[in-house]
C-alpha cells in the first residue's frame, strides 16, 4: 500500500519542542521528542505494559515515560526502567524509527531501519538556505496522498482551482513536455508572451507581457518540487537567461496518514526581494489561500471517490501524462518492495 523504503517528511522542526508530538504516519501511530542534546527521536506510540500512547507520557532527558505505570524508554526503543522492580521484562523493546532534522523538516523512515541514509532525502534545501527566503505550512487533508501528488502533476487545474490567485486563462492551452530521468518525472510547461498571472505581478512589480515558467519534478513517492518564475516577454527565459524575471520554488511533501487522508507539508521559497517583510506576508497568504484551494477539492474528490459505484472508470486526459508515469513508477517501486 505505502512505499516504506524512503523518507518522508514528519513534521517542521518548529513542531517539535520540549513535549512529545503524537502522528499518524502510514496508518502508524508514532511518538516524536527532542533527547537532551535536542535530537529528534521517533518511537512507536504505543507503551509495550497494556499499550498507553507514549505521547501522553512526560520526556526525561533522553526518554520518555509512559504516563500510565511509568516505564521509560530510550531513543533505541529499549525499555530503561520499570518502577518498583530492578529489571526490565524481556520484549519490553518497542520499535524505533530513523529520524533526521534537514532543511527545516523532521524526517522519517518507517522501512528497515538498516537501508535509511541521509543521502536519499530528496533535495529541499530551499527551504533552509540564505539565499532564499522561504516561507511554508503543514495542512491536513481528508484524502488519499497520491490524489494531491496528481494534483501537483498536473497544473491544468491552476486556471479553475485557483482562478482568482495563480491563474491566466491562457494556462491549458500550453502544452506539457513529459520527461523521465530514472525514476524522476519532470513536467515542463512554458507559457509564452502572455500576461503575468496575478501573485506574480503583486511579489515583483512584472507589469509587461512575459514568457512563463513551471517545471515540476517529482521525487517518489511524493516529493514535488515546482520551479515557477516569469521573466519579459522575448529576453530568452527558455534558453536559459532569467535576468529578467523572478524565480519561486513552490516545494511540496506529502505523507500519508492513514489511505484516505495525509500530512501536506509545502514551502514557497524566493530569491528576489530577501528583506522584504511584506513581501513574505503577502506571499505566505497568497501560497496559503491557493494551496487550500488544492486540499479543498481533494478532500471534495476523495468523498466523491468513495460513493462512486463499483464500475465507475476514470477516464484519461493529454494532460495527465505525469501522473501517469509518476503513478506507473511507484506501483513498481511499491510491489518491489512487498516482493
Ligand atoms: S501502559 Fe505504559 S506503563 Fe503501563
Ligand atoms: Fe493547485
Amino acid at each position: 500500500m505505502f512505499l516504506k523504503n524512503c523518507w518522508y517528511v514528519a513534521a517542521w522542526n518548529h513542531e517539535l519542542g520540549d513535549a512529545s508530538l503524537a502522528r499518524t504516519l502510514l496508518g502508524e501511530p508514532v511518538v516524536f521528542f527532542r533527547d537532551a542534546d535536542g535530537a529528534p527521536a521517533a518511537l512507536e506510540d504505543r507503551c509495550s505494559h497494556r499499550s498507553a500512547p507514549l505521547s501522553n507520557g512526560t520526556v526525561e532527558g533522553d526518554n520518555i515515560r509512559c504516563g500510565y505505570h511509568g516505564l521509560l524508554f530510550g531513543r533505541d526503543g529499549g525499555c530503561r526502567e520499570v518502577p518498583g522492580q530492578s529489571t526490565v521484562p524481556p520484549g519490553s523493546a518497542i520499535r524505533s524509527y530513523p529520524v533526521i532534522e534537514k532543511w527545516r523538516w523532521i524526517w522519517i523512515w518507517m522501512g528497515d531501519p538498516a537501508q535509511a541514509d541521509e543521502k536519499l532525502i530528496p533535495d529541499f534545501h530551499w527551504n533552509d538556505d540564505p539565499e532564499w527566503v522561504s516561507q511554508g505550512d503543514r495542512f491536513h487533508v481528508g484524502g488519499d496522498y497520491r490524489l494531491l501528488v496528481d494534483n501537483l502533476l498536473d497544473l491544468s487545474h491552476v486556471q479553475y482551482v485557483h482562478a482568482s490567485t495563480l491563474g491566466t486563462e491562457a494556462v491549458s492551452d500550453f502544452p506539457v513536455e513529459t520527461r523521465r530521468d530514472g525514476d524522476l518525472v519532470h513536467v515542463d510547461r512554458w507559457i509564452m508572451d502572455g500576461p503575468p498571472p496575478p501573485m506574480f505581478q503583486k511579489a515583483a512589480g512584472i507589469t509587461g507581457e512575459v514568457d512563463r515558467w513551471q517545471l515540476i519534478t517529482w521525487n517518489a513517492p511524493s516529493h514535488v518540487v515546482i520551479d515557477v518564475g516569469c521573466a519579459a516577454a522575448g529576453t530568452g527565459a527558455r534558453q536559459g537567461n532569467r535576468d529578467q524575471g523572478m524565480t519561486m520554488y513552490s516545494n511540496h511533501s506529502i505523507t500519508p496518514e492513514t489511505e484516505k487522508s495525509c500530512h501536506y507539508f509545502w514551502h514557497h521559497a524566493r530569491n528576489f526581494n530577501l528583506e522584504d517583510e511584506d513581501l513574505t506576508a503577502f506571499l505566505r497568504k497568497a501560497t496559503g489561500g491557493a494551496f487550500f484551494e488544492d486540499v479543498d477539492i481533494i478532500e471534495r474528490q476523495q468523498k466523491s471517490i468513495d460513493s462512486a459505484p463499483d464500475d465507475f472508470i476514470m477516464v484519461d486526459i493529454n494532460a495527465d501524462g505525469g501522473v501517469l508515469q509518476a503513478s506507473r513508477i511507484l506501483d513498481r517501486l511499491i510491489s518491489e518492495e512487498t516482493a
